[in-house]
């Protein structure tokens, strides 16, 4: 059963931006994409770079290594959706942001 943890309050990450917080030993990217927050594994899975410093259009974020992207909402590879990035539950709570590992 996975467990809430609190990362941050809501006005931490500015709409269109993403924050990155360490979460039971695991770095986790929180992205505000208006006023809708997800989660992905900061790692991007082709080399390890930090997804939550990707370049953000849409609702897809850019990999600042190797420009691998993703859908921020389901963390689907662009170009081969079986190839995803892992994503988490977020919920919010009295204005925090919490995310399910
Ligand atoms: S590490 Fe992310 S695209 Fe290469």
């Amino acid at each position: 059963m996975p467990e809430f943890f609190t990362v941050a309050r809501v006005e931490e990450v500015p709409e269109g931006q993403a924050r990155v917080y360490q979460v039971a030993g695991r770095e986790i990217a929180v992205f505000n994409l208006r006023g809708d927050f997800h989660a992905l594994d900061n790692i991007c899975p082709h080399r390890g770079g930090p997804l939550g410093e990707g370049f953000i259009s849409g609702s897809e974020v850019t990999c600042p290594w190797h420009a691998w992207s993703f859908d921020i909402k389901t963390g689907a590879y662009t170009f081969d959706p079986e190839l995803a990035v892992q994503t988490f539950e977020v919920r919010i709570q009295n204005g925090e942001i919490q995310v399910a590992l």
